[in-house]
C-alpha cells in the first residue's frame, strides 16, 4: 500500500509542476486571441458602416450620422463609436468614455490599433482611415477589452480543471502499474524462498516471474544448507570440520590474517646460524593451528633479527617452517615506529587502559601518529597482498583499532572480522582514552567485531553509544554507523585439541621425574607451576604472596612444596614491566629467604622464554597451576594446562577475572587481590583426593576440547560466510528491483 501511495504521490506532484509551468503561458495565449477577435469585429464593423459613413460625413448631417453610430454601438461588445476629424471628435455615442480624445489614438495612413486605460478598464481603440470632403480623418471604434481578460481567465480555469484531471488519472495509474510490479516481484521473491526452503529446484528460468528469481534461488539454498551444516558441526571441531566449513561455505575465498605478532621468529643466532622461534602469545598460540588449517596469508610485524634474511623478494616466507601450509608476509617497521605505535600506543596507552591492573595508561599524541601511520603501513600490506576484491580479513587485536576502517574504505567489498584478544573496559573506563572516538570509528570498519565475552560485548555497545553517533540495536547486537552494520559478538577463544605440543610427550610419570631432576628437586616434593610472559596484569606478585601465606599457615609444606614459575621476558623496554621483574625477583629472594633453607626454595623463578614442548612438559609434571591474572580476556595458559593433563591429575587454581573462568568452573577459582584466600586454595588443591581431582579435570577437558579454537575460528567464519550470502542476497534483490522497474 505504502508503494501505490509512494509512486501517486511522486506521479502528481511533477504535474502539479507542469500545471504551474503551463498555466501562465495558456492565460496570455488566450487573452491575445480574444484581442485578435476584438480586431476583426472592429474591421467588420468599420466594412459594413464605411460607406454609409462617407455618405454621411459628406452630407454635413450630424443628426443623422450620431444615430447611425448610435445603432452600430447598441452591439454589446462595442463600447463606443465616433469620427476623429483631424484632432475633433465627431458625433461621439453615449458611451464614449469623457476622457477619450482624438490624440489619445495611434492613426496613420493604415488601420491601427492601440490600448488606453479608462476608469480602471482596458480600451481597444481601432482607427481606420476615412476621407470625407477631402479631408483626412478616421472612424474610431472602441471595444472593452475585459471581455479578453475574462475569456482569459476562463481558459485558465478550464484548462486547470482538465490538467489536474488527467494528472490525477495518470497518477492513480503508474501507481497501480507499481503495486503490480511490486507484487510480482515480492511473489517472486516468496516462490524463491519457499522452494529454497523445500529444497526444491523450482520453475525453469524461462517461467520465473523475474530474471534473477534462479540466483535467488541458489543464494537462499545455500544459506539454508549453510545453517544445517552450523547445526551439525557443533558436536566435533577439529582441523578437518574447519577445512570442511571454509569449502562449502567460503570456497574459492581469500583468507588473510593480520596481526602485530608472527607466528614465526628468525633470530641471529650467537653461531651465526639462524634459530626459530615460536613466541609467548596467547594470540599466536591460538590463531597459528587454525591458519595452518586453512591456509592463505598472515600479515605481521617481522621482529627478528634473521626475518629480513629468510624472506623472499616481497617479504614472503612459507611457513611452518618444517612443512608449509601458509604464507607469512612481512612487514618492517622503523625502531621510531616500534616506539610509537608498539611500546607506547599499544602497551603504555591501550594495554593499561584496557586491562584493569591499575597501572595508569599513558596516552602521547607522537605516539598515535605512528599508530596511524604503522595501521597504514599494514592496510597497504593487506590490499598488496589481496588477489580479490572482496577478501575475508581477520584482522587481530588492539594494535590495529583503525585498521578495519582503512581496509573498508580501499577494498569496500572486504568481510573484515575484527577479534579484540584483550578486554574492553566499561564505558567510563575507555570515556578517559583521547582517542576514543577514533578507535571506535576504526572498529566499526569491521563486518564482525569480536571479544571474548558478552560482558566485553556490552561494555564496547555502552562505549558505542557513549561517544559516537550511531544506531544499536540491543536484539541483534550490532552497530549502525555511516551506513554499514557491524555485528558485535562474544566468540570465547580456545587452544587446538588435541594440542601439537602433547606429541610426544612422555607419560605423566616420566616428565614429573624428568623435570624435578632437572630442577634439582627430591623426587617426591610437590609442586605448582605458573608459566606466563612477565606481565604486570598476571599477577604473578599476588600468587608469590599466597605462597608465602600458604608456608606461613601450614608449616608442613616446608620443604614438600617448591612454585615453578616461569616468566618469559616481554616489553622489557617499558619502565613498568622492568620494575616488576625486578620486584618479582627481591620478593621471591624474600620468601626464599624466610621459608627456605638447607637446599630448600620454596620460589623457582625461571625468567627465560620456553618452547610448547617445555611448557607442556612442566604442565605435565606439576601437581598444580595457579592462573592468578588481575584481568585478562580469556588466558589460554589455564587452558593449555588442563589439555597437557591426560592423566586427569592436578588442580587448575583460576582467577575469577580471568575470561576462562565462566569456562572452566571445575577450578578452584579465586580472588587474586586476596592472598590469604589464594594460600588457602593452594592448600587445599595440595590436599585434594585424587577422585575429585579426576571429576573436576574431566569437566574441564571435554569443554576445553569441545570449544577449540577451531569451534572459535569456525563460528567466525561461518558468520562471515552467512553475511556475504545475505549481502549477496540483498545486491541480487536490488538488480532484480531496479531491472524489473527498467523493463516496466
Ligand atoms: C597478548 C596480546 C597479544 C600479544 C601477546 C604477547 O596475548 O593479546 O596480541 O601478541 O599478548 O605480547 P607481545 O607484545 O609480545 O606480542
Amino acid at each position: 500500500m505504502r508503494i501505490i501511495f509512494r509512486f501517486g504521490g511522486i506521479a502528481l506532484l511533477v504535474a502539479a509542476i507542469v500545471i504551474l509551468a503551463v498555466l501562465p503561458f495558456a492565460t496570455s495565449f488566450v487573452e491575445q486571441w480574444a484581442r485578435r477577435d476584438v480586431e476583426l469585429r472592429s474591421h467588420l464593423v468599420f466594412n459594413s458602416a464605411r460607406d454609409q459613413v462617407a455618405g454621411l460625413l459628406a452630407s454635413g448631417d450630424a443628426g443623422r450620422l450620431t444615430n447611425f453610430f448610435e445603432r452600430i454601438a447598441s452591439d454589446e461588445r462595442v463600447l463606443a463609436i465616433g469620427y476623429c476629424d483631424g484632432a475633433s471628435l465627431r458625433a461621439p455615442t453615449r458611451n464614449m468614455p469623457p476622457s477619450f480624445s482624438c490624440e489619445q489614438a495611434a492613426r496613420g495612413e493604415a488601420v491601427s490599433f492601440s490600448t488606453i486605460s479608462s476608469d480602471g478598464r482596458d480600451i481597444l481603440v481601432s482607427a481606420f482611415p476615412l476621407a470625407a470632403s477631402g479631408r483626412e480623418g478616421h472612424l474610431v471604434v472602441l471595444h472593452d477589452l475585459s471581455y479578453a481578460e475574462l475569456r482569459g481567465g476562463e481558459a485558465r480555469n478550464y484548462l486547470f480543471l482538465a490538467l489536474a484531471g488527467v494528472a490525477f488519472g495518470a497518477s492513480a495509474l503508474a501507481a497501480l502499474i507499481a503495486a503490480f510490479i511490486m507484487r510480482r516481484w515480492l511473489a517472486s521473491i516468496r516462490q524463491a524462498l519457499e522452494s529454497a526452503r523445500a529444497g526444491a529446484a523450482g520453475p525453469p528460468e524461462e517461467e520465473n516471474i523475474i530474471p534473477l528469481g534462479q540466483e535467488i534461488r541458489d543464494v537462499l539454498q545455500e544459506l539454508e544448507a549453510s545453517r544445517r551444516t552450523i547445526d551439525a558441526a557443533h558436536t566435533d571441531w577439529s582441523p578437518d570440520t574447519l577445512r570442511a566449513a571454509l569449502s562449502n561455505e567460503l570456497s574459492g575465498s581469500e583468507v588473510i590474517v593480520v596481526s602485530n605478532r608472527e607466528p614465526y621468529i628468525h633470530n641471529r643466532a650467537e653461531n651465526g646460524g639462524i634459530s626459530l622461534q615460536i613466541p609467548a602469545s596467547g594470540l599466536v598460540s591460538a590463531l597459528e593451528p587454525v591458519v595452518r588449517a586453512c591456509g592463505g596469508t598472515w600479515v605481521a610485524h617481522g621482529s627478528g633479527t634473521a626475518d629480513r634474511d629468510t624472506v623472499d623478494a616481497n617479504d614472503r616466507v612459507p611457513v611452518p617452517p618444517a612443512n608449509p601450509s601458509y604464507t607469512l608476509r612481512r612487514v618492517w617497521l622503523t625502531d621510531e615506529e616500534q616506539d610509537g605505535y608498539y611500546y607506547g600506543a599499544a602497551n603504555e596507552g591501550l594495554w593499561p587502559l584496557c586491562h584493569i591492573a591499575f597501572v595508569r595508561p599513558i596516552f602521547r599524541e607522537q605516539d598515535w601518529q605512528y599508530y596511524r601511520s604503522v595501521n597504514e603501513k599494514f592496510a597497504d600490506a593487506i590490499v598488496t597482498e589481496a588477489k580479490r576484491e572482496d577478501p575475508i580479513i581477520l584482522v587481530q587485536d588492539y594494535h590495529f583499532a583503525l585498521l578495519p576502517r582503512m581496509i573498508r574504505n580501499r577494498l569496500p567489498q572486504a568481510t573484515i572480522v575484527t577479534f579484540w584478544h584483550i578486554p574492553w573496559p566499561n564505558a567510563e573506563t575507555f570515556g578517559i582514552c583521547p582517542w576514543r572516538e577514533e578507535i571506535i570509528d576504526g572498529l566499526l570498519g569491521s563486518s564482525i567485531l569480536g571479544f571474548h565475552t558478552q560482558a566485553h560485548c556490552n561494555n564496547f555497545l555502552d562505549a558505542v553509544d557513549s561517544y559516537v553517533e550511531s544506531r544499536i540495536n540491543r536484539e541483534t547486537d550490532s552497530v549502525t554507523f555511516g551506513g554499514e552494520e557491524t555485528q558485535i559478538r562474544p566468540y570465547p577463544i580456545s587452544i587446538e585439541w588435541p594440542p601439537t605440543a602433547l606429541e610426544g610427550q612422555k607419560p605423566v610419570e616420566e616428565c614429573r621425574r624428568a623435570v624435578r631432576e632437572r630442577l634439582g628437586l627430591p623426587s617426591d616434593m610437590r609442586i605448582g607451576v605458573g608459566i606466563e610472559r612477565f606481565d604486570y596484569t598476571k599477577g604473578i606478585l599476588d600468587r608469590m604472596q599466597a605462597i608465602d601465606v600458604l608456608l606461613s599457615e601450614n608449616p608442613e609444606w616446608h620443604g614438600n612444596f617448591s612454585f615453578v614459575q616461569v616468566a618469559a621476558p616481554t616489553r622489557s623496554k617499558l619502565a613498568n614491566y622492568r620494575q616488576l621483574q625486578e620486584e618479582a625477583e627481591a620478593l621471591a629472594r624474600e620468601i626464599n629467604e624466610r621459608h627456605g633453607g638447607e637446599g630448600y626454595e620454596p620460589i623457582k623463578l625461571l625468567i627465560r622464554h620456553h618452547e610448547p614442548d617445555e611448557v607442556f612438559e612442566l604442565f605435565r609434571a606439576a601437581d598444580l597451576c595457579i592462573v592468578s591474572s588481575l584481568h585478562d580476556g580469556m588466558n589460554l595458559v589455564a587452558k593449555e594446562f588442563v589439555a597437557a593433563r591426560d592423566d586427569e591429575e592436578g588442580v587448575l587454581i583460576l582467577s575469577a577475572f580471568a575470561g576462562a573462568s565462566r569456562e572452566l568452573s571445575e577450578a578452584l577459582i579465586v580472588n587474586p587481590y586476596n592472598a590469604h584466600a589464594m594460600g588457602q586454595a593452594i592448600n587445599r588443591a595440595l590436599t585434594m583426593p585424587p577422585a575429585e581431582q579426576r571429576e573436576r579435570m574431566r569437566l574441564m577437558r571435554d569443554q576445553v576440547k569441545e570449544r577449540n579454537v577451531y569451534r572459535w575460528a569456525g563460528q567466525m567464519l561461518l558468520a562471515a560466510s552467512r553475511l556475504r550470502k545475505r549481502q549477496r542476497i540483498r545486491r541480487l534483490i536490488t538488480a532484480g528491483r531496479n531491472r524489473t522497474t527498467a523493463n516496466a
